[in-house]
């Protein structure tokens, strides 16, 4: 379980985190939502302990992975993309299972830094879930993918929880990956929560007015 308490975190006087509780279960996939500048990045950088909190805490154990927002890419292949890291052992087979899973095997011997945004995107998502762990931060994983690329995020995510039962939590401005993948979702609104439930509920019947006009806004 993570388990966040009293966090809050300043910049220049300006409160950008303010939550006074917040518990992820075990297997439980969040959704963070809200708009720009409020405060998604900052709470998944602190939770992965890149980032200090000024006080409050958070409580996670294990292994823990973060995709930044701005996905990157190794020089190499594709394939030399997923081996870093993987201390030499015989991962060849999954890593030709994965690149396929994400459509991407017809480019695994190519550049990687030639990859489109969609293509690094989904990329940098394998890098990740070629490991196992025991939560896993997602910061905006389909910003760049079109319809069919979301879609596989969707499911290769769904996938690996079943695989490892761990738990994840994704910022994300889609509504279709907070209703096919998340369990729950919360909306942040310069830092604090703002609602928070099943992603269905709190689309349709937002617990407040500016959740009510943020979601309006989402979907058009
Ligand atoms: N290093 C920093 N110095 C000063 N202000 C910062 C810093 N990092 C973030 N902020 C501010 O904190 C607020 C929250 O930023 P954050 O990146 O967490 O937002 P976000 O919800 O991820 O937005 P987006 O949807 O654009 O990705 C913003 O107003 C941002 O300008
Ligand atoms: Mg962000």
């Amino acid at each position: 379980m993570v388990k966040i308490e009293n966090l809050v975190k300043e910049y220049s006087g300006r409160r950008v985190i303010d939550i006074k509780n917040l518990n992820v279960n075990d297997g439980e996939i969040l959704a963070v939502a809200g708009a720009n500048g409020s405060g998604k990045t900052t709470l998944l950088r602190i939770t992965s302990g890149l980032m200090k909190a000024d006080s409050g805490f958070v409580e996670a154990q294990g292994k823990i992975l973060f995709m930044p927002q701005q996905s990157y890419a190794f020089r190499g292949s594709l394939k030399d993309n997923l081996l870093i890291g993987l201390n030499g052992k015989d991962k060849k087979g999954e890593v030709e299972e994965i690149l396929e899973s994400m459509e991407l095997k017809h480019l695994s011997d190519k550049k990687a830094v030639s990859l489109s945004g969609g293509e690094l995107q989904r990329l940098a998502l394998c890098r990740l879930l070629i490991r196992p762990c025991s939560l896993l931060l997602l910061d905006e994983p389909t910003s760049s993918c079109d319809a069919r690329g979301t879609e596989l995020v969707v499911d290769a995510v769904k996938k690996y929880v079943e695989k490892h039962g761990c738990t994840v939590i994704m910022a994300t401005h889609s509504p279709i990956v907070a209703a096919k993948c998340a369990d729950r979702m919360i909306i942040l609104n310069d830092g604090g929560i703002e609602a928070d439930g099943e992603p269905g509920e709190v689309m349709n019947d937002p617990s407040s007015e500016w959740a009510k006009s943020f979601i309006k806004d989402w979907r058009t």
